[in-house]
C-alpha cells in the first residue's frame, strides 16, 4: 500500500519535531483500506521528523501509562533509519511529559481520551537512555505496526536525508486502543511488525 506523501512533510526542520497532521493531508484511500479491517483510525495523527547525521527522537511512549497501544506507520526517508524499543530497568526512572494539546482537542473527541490528564493536557512517558535496555531495533520502510504504548525512539544515521513518519493510532469501534497483539492478528497478511 502506497501512501501519498503529505504535503506538510515537504519542509525540512533542523531538529527532531512532532507535528499534528491535519485531516486534509490524510490519504483517504489508506484510511478506507485500514478501516476495511474493522478498526478505526484516530483523528489524532502525527508526523514525526528525525533529522539526518545521527538525529534522534528521544525515548518516549505515546500513551499516559505503559500500554500496548498500536499505530500503523508510513515512513519516507533513508532505509537505514530505525525505530528502537526499550525496557526501563526501574519504573521509578520514568518521567511524565506533559504537553499543551489545545490544538488537537477538537479532533480528539472521543478518540483516545485516555491520553489526557485532568487538565486536558497530553501526557506521555519519557526516560533517559541510561535507564533503559534496548529490546528491539527495526528499519521501518514499509507500512508497519508499532507498539507505541511501550518506550521507543528513532535514530537516523544517514548523512543528509531526514526521515518523516506518519502515524495513525488504531482504535476499536468504541475508540479504545486496539491492542498490539490483536493488530498483529488482524493485519498479519499485509503489514510488518
Ligand atoms: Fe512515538
Amino acid at each position: 500500500m502506497e501512501h501519498l506523501k503529505p504535503a506538510c512533510f515537504n519542509e525540512t526542520p533542523n531538529q527532531a519535531k512532532v507535528i499534528f497532521v491535519e485531516a486534509q493531508y490524510i490519504d483517504q484511500n489508506i484510511k478506507k483500506w485500514i478501516e476495511s479491517f474493522g478498526v478505526k483510525v484516530s483523528n489524532v495523527t502525527e508526523g514525526i521528523y528525525t533529522p539526518p547525521a545521527d538525529g534522534k527522537v528521544n525515548i518516549h511512549n505515546d500513551t499516559k501509562t505503559l500500554s500496548n497501544a498500536t499505530k500503523i506507520n508510513f515512513t519516507w526517508g533513508p532505509n537505514t533509519s530505525v525505530t528502537r524499543w526499550w525496557r526501563v530497568k526501574d519504573k521509578s526512572m520514568l518521567q511524565v511529559d506533559i504537553t499543551d494539546s489545545t490544538h488537537i482537542m477538537n479532533a480528539v473527541n472521543p478518540d483516545i481520551a485516555d491520553h489526557f490528564d485532568n487538565n486536558n493536557l497530553h501526557s506521555e512517558l519519557t526516560c533517559a537512555e541510561q535507564h533503559c535496555v534496548m529490546m528491539h531495533e527495526a528499519v521501518i520502510d514499509k507500512p508497519s505496526l508499532i507498539n507505541v504504548g511501550q518506550l521507543h525512539s528513532t535514530y537516523n544515521p544517514h548523512k543528509t536525508e531526514g526521515r518523516w513518519s506518519l502515524c495513525y493510532f488504531l482504535l476499536n469501534q468504541d475508540y479504545t486502543h486496539l491492542q498490539f497483539e490483536n493488530a498483529v492478528n488482524i493485519f498479519k497478511e499485509v503489514a510488518y511488525e
